[in-house]
């Protein structure tokens, strides 16, 4: 069904792989309006739990945006570029109320990085490079890379990342706390898939509102404390919440079903 990207759905977890290995998984318009096209399938399929957003091949998770779909633009088709890019795929993501993680498989540049840091959390194999370029290129990032990254790695870490355009290895990016976690390349599927399986035991409508409440901190949205209150409060309207402590008083594991 889709051409430049794979779907697989297996125990509800729904592994996206970008699938251009001989352009390290550029992103050029064709993977942009798939991407897009999946994320509306993990919008309303139910039977996807959540996401595993990976990159075909040994050598890239994805190395940017498609620069030869770059040539041809003026000042306004690179903001529309990167607004249809921001609207159909990352924001999809970084909103979605079912966790999406990004399992790193090598070079994560540019449009690269900026997808992994659309997503929850990022995983990433030890050959992992993770880099924002664009300044090579006479470019700023145009896919919420200038926002994302200073969220998650501070002001000046950010700032020398992007002016310089250097590229870091899994290690540092974990350091920085870009990555949560660094395994064997062989391992980096099976490994992430295994945090998946634990969130997906747990309670949907919890886990929602948890993805919820995060990116309203990380925007620094003022509200965020008293939509906390309101979520919590929501969460009380929950069949899972009754089977949540039912269970635990009763001494047995919760089964939650969405509700
Ligand atoms: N856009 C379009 N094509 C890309 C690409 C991108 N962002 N990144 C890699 N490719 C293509 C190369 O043009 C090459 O295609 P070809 O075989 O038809 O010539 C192929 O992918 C393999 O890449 P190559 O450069 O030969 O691999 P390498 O191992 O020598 O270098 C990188 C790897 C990642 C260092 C290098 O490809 C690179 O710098 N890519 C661009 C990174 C970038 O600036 N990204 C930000 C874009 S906003």
């Amino acid at each position: 069904m889709y051409q430049t990207i794979l779907t697989e759905l297996k125990d509800g977890i729904f592994t996206i792989t970008i699938n251009r290995p001989d352009k390290l998984n550029a992103l050029n318009k064709d993977v942009i309006q798939e991407l897009g096209s999946a994320m509306d399938e993990v919008y309303s399929n139910a039977e996807i739990k959540s996401v595993l957003l990976t990159g075909s091949g040994e050598k890239a998770f994805v190395a940017g945006a498609d620069i030869s779909e770059f040539t041809s633009l003026d000042a306004a088709g690179g903001a529309a570029l990167a607004a249809k890019g921001q609207q159909l795929v990352f924001d999809k993501i970084e909103n979605c109320p079912k966790p999406v993680v990004a399992a790193v498989n090598g070079f994560s540049l540019g449009g690269g990085c900026e997808l992994a840091m659309s997503c929850h959390f990022r995983t990433a194999s030890e050959n992992a490079k993770f880099g924002q370029p664009e300044v090579n290129l006479g470019l700023i990032p145009g896919y919420g890379g200038t926002q994302r990254l200073t969220q998650l790695i501070g002001k000046g870490k950010a700032m020398e990342l992007m002016m310089t355009g250097d590229m870091i290895g899994a290690e540092e990016a974990k350091s920085l706390g870009l990555v949560n976690h660094v395994f064997p390349a062989s391992e980096l599927i099976a490994a992430s898939e295994k945090i998946l399986s634990k969130i997906n035991t747990k309670a949907p409508i919890a886990v929602q509102q948890v993805i919820a409440c995060v990116n309203e901190a990380a925007r620094g949205l003022e509200g965020g404390f008293a939509n906390e209150i309101s979520r919590f409060g929501a969460c009380f309207a929950t069949a899972d919440m009754r089977e949540g402590t039912t269970a635990f008083m009763e001494k047995r594991k919760a089964v939650f079903t969405g509700k």
